[in-house]
């Protein structure tokens, strides 16, 4: 099956239920609150969906934090259609989306942990900005990306 990329254009609370699914399958020991607490309160969210069969499989969610500064929040593939550029092309719409609506940045915080996705990162262009531990006493890389 073929994998449609479209941006989500309602209210992003409205994706709720389909959202939780997918965090549940691609975040282990994802809590639902970390969600839902955020997800109607997020300033101008913007959404991107990989589709297959009528069925997300991926996802990239952003919102503004200022002026010129897109805030890149949470984002996954489904673990079968991981290593297939799905999230790569999630990136290059969300990154294309945000220059063209004017932002000059784009942020991100990923675990120290995670190289897939400070890889990802890194190919996309972020670059490291800093270093601190979340909430959690997590260890957090900081990334950064001049945009357009
Ligand atoms: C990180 C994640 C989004 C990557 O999705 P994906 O669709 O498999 O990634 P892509 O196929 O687009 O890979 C793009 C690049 O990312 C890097 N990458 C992706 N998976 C990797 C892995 N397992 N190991 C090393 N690098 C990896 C590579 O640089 C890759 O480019 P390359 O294939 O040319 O080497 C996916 O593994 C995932 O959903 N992980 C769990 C959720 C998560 O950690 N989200 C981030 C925190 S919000």
């Amino acid at each position: 099956m073929p994998i449609i990329y479209e941006r989500f254009e309602g209210a992003v609370a409205d994706a709720a239920a389909p959202l939780l699914h997918l965090c549940r399958a691609v975040f282990p020991d994802f809590t639902d609150s970390y969600l839902l607490d955020r997800l109607g309160r997020l300033e101008e969210p913007l959404l991107w969906l990989a589709i297959e069969d009528g069925s997300w499989k991926g996802f990239k969610l952003s919102y503004r934090r200022g002026d010129a500064l897109l805030y890149s929040w949470l984002g996954g593939v489904m673990p079968e259609l991981r290593g297939q550029g799905v999230a790569s092309e999630l990136m290059r719409r969300q990154h294309a989306d945000a220059a063209a609506l004017g932002y000059r940045f784009a942020e991100t915080r990923t675990r120290a942990a995670n190289n897939p996705m400070i890889l990802l990162n890194l190919r996309h262009g972020f670059q490291i900005s800093g270093f601190e531990n979340d909430t959690n006493g997590m260890p957090v890389v900081i990334l950064r990306k001049p945009l357009g």
